[in-house]
């Protein structure tokens, strides 16, 4: 990774001015303005203390919800919560780029922080956010980026639960100031990457949950990077049946027909992957199917059914966690069945326990099934659950983000004496 983005190694930031961009964008209680997780604010809280205490002077931007939603509020709280956890002060500062921000900015002492406001108060941050694939000029050409770099000497992007994002304040200083990966960062593409790609073989990648048109793009990006299998559950084990010409019954496909965007497409996907990679692809040989809300097995040879299928059946889950006994790298995305219902939790929980049982190296996706390890207990038993929830599946879909270019062509200006900095 050090060979293609910079990092803090590349850049110490001691003494220097420091525009550190976390995403800490959380749960909140939009009556009270309470956080109700700070998990990723725990997380940041490690860039910013070794940035402090390097002697680096700190601004941290970020963002909190999307305009217009009663949670996008100001960073108040985050910044508290944040200078708990550091154990030093955090100035919440209620300005994102104006006279406010620039003075706070500019008189920080080394080891000081601030947190300047919710960047998405900004119109330009929401507006200038489409990317045109090739440069970030029109991210660079901002307010936001005229008024803050000057008064910085580097940028540090730590927010890689937004690296599919292309806004100013993600991407954009990168014309001016040499921007690095922070603690956060370099963790989920070591880890996320390193699983993927690297990690010890055999590789297996369990696949559920009901968001089945990015699970097709991942098990596909997976399988080309040589990931050794495949386990499918959830939604997305139904989608792979119906692509092998299974009929799961009609309130299964209506599911799909009417959740799935483009459906047919992704079905048709689908089954280029089970020809393309046959076994590696696995789908459940029997499933349970909620008869009246109870639990009631059945083989794929006996299917359609009336009722609909709410989680893989006994023999698929004895088959999967053999596989699982086996395996030097177990990557998780999504889970097996209805778990929100206990009639239908049990392969979840099954699956998901055997992971943190493992010796094998563990990751989980973010979003909701690390949402589901945090529940079960199993989030600390595990080697690393992304901060990411969009942006996990796109790096786990191998789609170009725009953060990661931005930090690539950084890496390639700074080797090229670009930055006066
Ligand atoms: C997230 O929570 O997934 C990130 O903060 C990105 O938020 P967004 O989808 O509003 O850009």
């Amino acid at each position: 990774m050090g060979d293609s983005f910079l990092t803090l190694d590349d850049l110490p930031p001691g003494g220097k001015t420091v525009l550190l961009r976390v995403d800490i964008n959380s749960s909140i209680n939009p009556e009270t303005g309470a956080l109700l997780d700070d998990t990723r604010i725990r997380r940041h809280a490690a860039t910013a203390e070794l940035l402090a205490e390097a002697g680096a002077k700190v601004a941290i931007l970020a963002h909190q919800s999307r305009p217009g939603l009663l949670d996008c509020v100001p960073l108040e709280r985050h910044a508290r919560r944040l200078a708990h956890l550091i154990d030093r002060p955090v100035e919440f500062i209620p300005d994102v780029h104006g006279e406010l921000a620039r003075d706070a900015v500019a008189s920080l002492e080394p080891g000081e922080v601030v947190m300047l406001d919710n960047v998405r108060f900004d119109a330009e941050e929401v507006a200038v956010s489409s990317w045109n694939g090739e440069n970030f000029t029109p991210q660079a050409d901002t307010a936001l980026v005229r008024n803050l770099a000057p008064l910085a000497d580097m940028f540090v992007n730590d927010a890689f639960a937004a690296a599919h994002r292309c806004q100013p304040s993600l991407v954009g200083f990168i014309e001016v100031l040499p921007m690095a990966t922070g603690l956060v960062m370099e963790r989920e593409l070591r880890k996320l990457g390193g699983a993927i790609a690297d990690g010890p073989a055999p590789r297996i990648a369990l696949l559920g949950g009901s968001k089945a048109a990015d699970s097709v793009a991942i098990a596909h990006h997976f399988l080309s990077q040589g990931v050794d299998e495949v386990l499918t559950g959830g939604v997305v084990a139904n989608l792979f049946l119906m692509a092998g010409g299974v009929d799961i019954g009609a309130p299964s496909t209506t599911y799909i027909r009417e959740h799935i965007a483009d459906w047919e497409q992704v079905v048709a996907d689908a089954l280029t992957l089970r020809k393309e990679f046959g076994d590696r692809l696995m789908v459940p040989v029997d499933v349970a199917v909620s008869d009246g809300g109870l639990r009631h097995g059945l083989p794929v040879s006996e299917l359609p059914t009336k009722h609909p299928v709410h989680d893989i059946g006994l023999e698929t889950l004895v088959a999967y966690l053999a596989r699982l006994e086996k395996a030097g790298t177990i990557i998780a995305n999504g889970p097996f069945g209805v778990f929100e219902n206990p009639e239908f939790a049990a392969s979840t929980r099954e699956i998901f326990t055997a992971m943190a049982n493992s010796d094998a190296l563990t990751v989980v996706g973010g979003g909701e099934t690390a949402m589901v390890f945090t529940q079960m207990g199993l989030a600390d038993r595990v080697n690393h659950v992304s901060t990411g929830g969009g942006a996990c599946i796109a790096f786990m879909s191998g789609r170009l983000m725009p953060v990661l270019e931005a930090l690539r062509h950084s890496k390639r200006r700074f080797d090229e004496g670009g930055y006066n900095k």
